[in-house]
């Protein structure tokens, strides 16, 4: 199928345009409100406005037939939150957004903030470590894989198979190729290796298998419904932890200014989530024909929504390239998406992000950030490793 949309030859997925997406965002927001992507031959939309009513007009914009830009993850992904549309999402969404509501995180901050406040009192006394591994990764995976209550098996395999469920979402790369394997032994696992008699009674996957005993959904769904924890609920986070402590690290005047009035908090972990947006997009296919300023695109075609383009667009953003933790707009960003499916799990990545920062800028005064080492996955952009000196 060929597009009458104006083309976008470069391969947005390929190791160029993973280690340096912007300038491809820039072209392709430059390029008109709906483009062709040549390589994966799918629409792709880079624009704030547009990617913003797109993602709240599911009626037109469906997740149903999955997010991903590749058949085989598009068909195993049916049964989940993320790839389900009206009415079915209302119903799965309450299962799976029950612990992740604002009250129900809430209850979680004394247990993050204990946790986080020990960590980093732990890290001054060491000055160098890597803000990754050592830093970013340590509440999701000492607190939130709790959380998710798998048993010790699935528990230990959870960042890899996060990654490799990623890669999968994109489009059929050699990326998501050799992820494969992990993604195909992550399903395996959920069908086989876990169920209602060994998962952390009262966790979140306790929950689910709940759920279908009390018949809100059908037990072959289960597995399905784990997924929507297994895939977001660590990397996400620590890919926003990581750019957050390596844009503070870099921006030298951000951080005195945070330490100087802690209330911005809040406000500079949205302007991180802006600028360095874990997710880079999800698709969505037409329920209807839909034209934007003369592009037209015919029902039932797919269109990748940019939510990292829609984050620098200059059309929205003044000086986008800019991080500015006092940024009055910040919170607008499409960073967790928006809407109907905007991210369950918002609140307590933000509580994470919080209670690091809290205890960061309680015991640190100044530190710097080495080079960092992107980690390369189809969807998410994230640091493998910054190196991190604490210096007073
Ligand atoms: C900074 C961290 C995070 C970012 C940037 C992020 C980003 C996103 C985005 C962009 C979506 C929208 C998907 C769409 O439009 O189709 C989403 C959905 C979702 N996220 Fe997150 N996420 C984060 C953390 C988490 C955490 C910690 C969890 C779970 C504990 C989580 C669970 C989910 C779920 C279940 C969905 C699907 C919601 C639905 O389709 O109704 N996320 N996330």
């Amino acid at each position: 199928m060929a597009s009458s949309c104006p083309a976008y030859e470069a391969d947005i997925y390929a190791d160029g345009g993973i280690e340096a997406p912007y300038e491809h965002y820039a072209a392709i927001r430059n390029a008109g409100p709906v483009v062709w992507l040549a390589a994966q031959q799918v629409h792709a939309m880079g624009r704030y406005k547009d990617v913003k009513a797109a993602l709240l007009d599911h009626r037109t914009f469906l997740s149903g037939e999955g997010v991903a830009l590749n058949d085989f993850t598009n068909g195993i992904s049916r049964g989940t939150t993320l790839a389900s549309d009206a009415p079915v999402h209302g119903t799965l969404r309450t299962i799976i957004g029950a612990p992740l509501r604002p009250e129900a995180v809430a209850i979680l901050r004394d247990q993050i903030a204990e946790a986080a406040e020990a960590l980093v009192l732990r890290l001054v006394r060491q000055k160098r470590f890597d803000g990754v591994v050592d830093f970013a990764r340590f509440l999701p995976v000492s607190i939130i894989s709790t959380l998710v209550g798998l048993p010790e098996e699935g528990r230990e395999n959870m960042l890899d198979w996060a990654a490799a469920t990623f890669n999968c979402l994109g489009p059929q790369n050699d990326r998501a190729t050799a992820a494969l394997p992990q993604l195909q032994a992550m399903l395996a696992y959920t069908v086989a290796g876990v169920g209602a008699d060994n998962v952390r009674p009262g966790s979140w996957a306790a929950q689910i298998y709940d759920a279908a005993d009390r018949g809100l959904v059908p037990k072959e769904q289960v597995p399905a419904l784990l997924l929507d924890y297994l895939g977001p609920s660590l990397d996400t986070t620590i890919f926003a932890t990581g750019h957050l402590l390596h844009l503070l690290g870099s921006n030298p005047a951000q951080w005195e200014l945070l330490r100087a009035d802690p209330a911005l908090i809040p406000n500079a972990i949205e302007e991180a989530v802006r600028l360095e947006s874990p997710i880079r997009g999800f698709s969505r296919v037409l329920s209807r024909d839909v034209e934007l300023e003369g592009s037209k695109v015919a029902a039932g075609s797919r269109v990748l929504l940019l939510y990292a383009s829609a984050n620098r667009d200059e059309a929205k953003w003044a000086e986008p390239e800019r991080f500015d933790i006092a940024r009055a707009n910040a919170r607008d960003h499409l960073g967790f998406g928006i809407g109907r499916h905007g991210c369950a799990g918002q609140h307590l990545a933000r509580l994470e992000m919080q209670c690091l920062m809290t205890s960061l800028v309680r015991h640190v005064s100044s530190f710097e950030v080495g080079a960092p080492v992107v980690q390369k996955n189809n969807v998410l952009r994230g640091f493998a490793s910054l190196p991190v000196e604490i210096t007073g």
